[in-house]
């Protein structure tokens, strides 16, 4: 569905990316694990068509992003790491903003966003401002946003940092849940127990380089993400 070939970015000194080289199949989750700085984001920004890559090649459903982009758009759900609401438009608003940007007429955009938060049980908040809520709804409510247009595949960028445990649990089962009606789902993390929890096949991130890529049983089982790096790397990686 996705691959990557020895996709590069840099920013002046900063080799933030480099030389990523994997594929990301059909209905599978997976997860870009890493410690902040890592380069997640910036591959995340590079696969959802928000920043060029300096060097090698990403390909969606075998066509290159060059000339390709609408289509690919068309494809993608983006999750941002930061909350990027109009925090005084309601939760309502919010959503029907996106369902316009998307081009979905009228009665479907009522009866999408209708379904969007019942699934996150957001309906009661509806005519909320976003800035009412609490850190998991306003969490949800990103997520749903990006469901809008009925994407094939979800990026989540650091989709349940600052959260508690239980509201984290609850993100979580939302994610199984999206993968259940399958849809191919990438996410970043920093938590080795979420990669743990949800993906399928996991790249650990370290200076831009995969460092390790395999199932997550394989890769992840019982360890820390700090004993993981020591592991691989043979170092500490500060
Ligand atoms: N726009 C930018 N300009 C310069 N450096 C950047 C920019 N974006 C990210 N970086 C640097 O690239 C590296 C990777 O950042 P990022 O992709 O945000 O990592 P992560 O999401 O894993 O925490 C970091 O060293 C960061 O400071
Ligand atoms: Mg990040």
């Amino acid at each position: 569905m996705i691959e990557l070939r020895g996709v590069e970015k840099i920013f002046g000194a900063v080799r933030a990316v480099d030389g990523l080289s994997f594929t990301i199949a059909r209905g599978e989750v997976f997860g870009l694990l890493g410690k902040n700085g890592a380069g997640k984001t910036t591959t995340i920004k590079m696969l959802t068509l928000q920043l060029k890559p300096t060097a090698g090649e990403i390909f969606f459903e075998g066509k290159p992003i060059r000339g390709n982009e609408i289509f690919i758009k068309s494809l993608l759900g983006l999750v941002p790491q930061h909350l990027n609401f109009d925090q005084d438009l309601t939760v309502e608003e919010n959503l029907e903003l996106h369902a316009r940007l998307h081009h979905l007429k009228k009665f479907e955009r009522r009866a999408r966003i209708d379904e969007l938060l019942k699934f996150v049980e957001l309906e009661k908040v509806r005519k909320a401002f976003v800035r009412e809520l609490s850190g998991g709804m306003k969490r949800r409510l990103l997520i749903v946003r990006a469901l809008i247009h009925r994407p094939k595949i979800l990026f989540l960028d650091e989709p349940t940092v600052a959260l508690d445990p239980q509201v984290r649990r609850r993100i979580w089962a939302l994610i199984k849940n999206l993968k259940a009606q399958g849809i191919t789902i990438v996410l970043t993390t920093h938590y080795i127990e979420e990669a743990e929890a949800l993906c399928d096949r996991v790249a650990i991130l370290n200076r831009g380089r995969t460092v390790a890529l395999d199932a997550t049983k394989n890769l992840c089982a019982g360890k820390s993400l700090e004993e993981k790096f020591l592991e691989l790397t043979g170092a500490s990686v500060g």
